[in-house]
């Protein structure tokens, strides 16, 4: 069984044909290829778009999908993790899609279940779906995305939406430039810099980043609105350069992206959250038909 714990669980070929099917969906040209298939979402972080997106994409394709209420359910009597996930699993499952404040989580509940594992989302380590699907944005208005250069703006050390980008980004040709105060840069060997303006002219793509306040031990910027001054992508930093701007979502209005910006047409935020629906049902097709 395949899983999904990673963008790197994927060759470079394999997620090509995966962004072709993405399109062929998108142009509405599908089956229910899922109709004899179950799917359990098991989410242990709140989700807007991932969850929602994996289940539309679940049904679109014909698949019944049982979502676990973790606030209901008997993890809250003491069941471990790995119990609960292998009980699940002996219900029958073809996919189980998991989303978890601690990295690794996936990983471990992989090796105990006959259902593929698909990561929405470990801590700090990994979002391969998120990945996916703005390599799909990028590929949609740039067509070849090798040699293109996207700023990663945020709090990237706590963030795994710029893991997974990192490294699948850099895999597809682009160059990935980490913007952010030092305490929210990581350990890297790419170029970092603490100031948009080093960068704005450069780029052919800005990805914005929410401030991930519930993975800070203590608040580590003076405040939002100091962290805004800096860092909020904003149309007079923008300009009138030809760049467009992502942002994985929820976005801080205002601290991460102005809502003028949001308004831009150079914004792709929904249209990341469209791609992520077709992307997702690229992703199920492949693990589990
Ligand atoms: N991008 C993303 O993971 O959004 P949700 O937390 O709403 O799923």
């Amino acid at each position: 069984m395949r899983h999904l714990i990673r963008t790197d669980d994927f060759t470079k070929e394999e997620i090509e044909a995966l962004l072709a099917d993405a399109k062929e969906f998108s142009d509405g040209r599908f089956e229910r290829i899922l109709q004899d298939k179950i799917i359990i979402t098991l989410f242990f972080e709140n989700s807007t778009r991932t969850k929602s997106s994996f289940e539309i994409a679940a049904k679109r394709l014909g698949a019944e999908i049982v979502h676990l209420d973790v606030a209901k359910s008997s993890t809250k009597k003491g069941e471990t993790l790995v119990d609960t996930a292998m009980n699940l699993d002996a219900m029958g499952p073809h996919a189980i899609i998991v989303r978890h404040q601690n990295a690794g989580v996936p990983k471990i509940l992989s090796n105990h279940t006959k259902a593929a594992i698909l990561n929405a989302g470990d801590g700090a380590h990994a979002h391969p779906s998120q990945a996916l699907l703005d390599l799909y944005t990028l590929k949609d208005h740039f067509g070849d995305v090798s040699g293109k250069k996207i700023a990663i703006v945020g709090d990237i050390k706590n963030s795994r939406v710029a893991n997974s980008n990192i490294e699948l980004l850099t895999r597809f040709g682009m160059e990935v430039v980490l913007v952010a105060p030092p305490h929210f840069l990581p350990k890297t060997d790419l170029r970092t810099t603490h100031y948009l303006h080093d960068i704005i002219d450069e780029v052919d793509a800005i990805m914005s980043l929410r401030t991930q306040t519930e993975r800070h031990s203590s608040q580590s910027y003076a405040s939002l609105k100091d962290y805004a001054s800096d860092f909020c992508i904003t149309e007079e930093l923008v300009g009138d350069r030809d760049i467009i701007l992502l942002h994985p979502g929820p976005v801080h209005r205002n601290i991460d992206i102005s809502d003028a910006m949001l308004e831009d047409k150079r914004c792709k935020v929904l249209q990341q959250v469209s791609n992520g629906v077709n992307i997702r049902m690229a992703i199920l097709k492949k693990l589990i038909v």
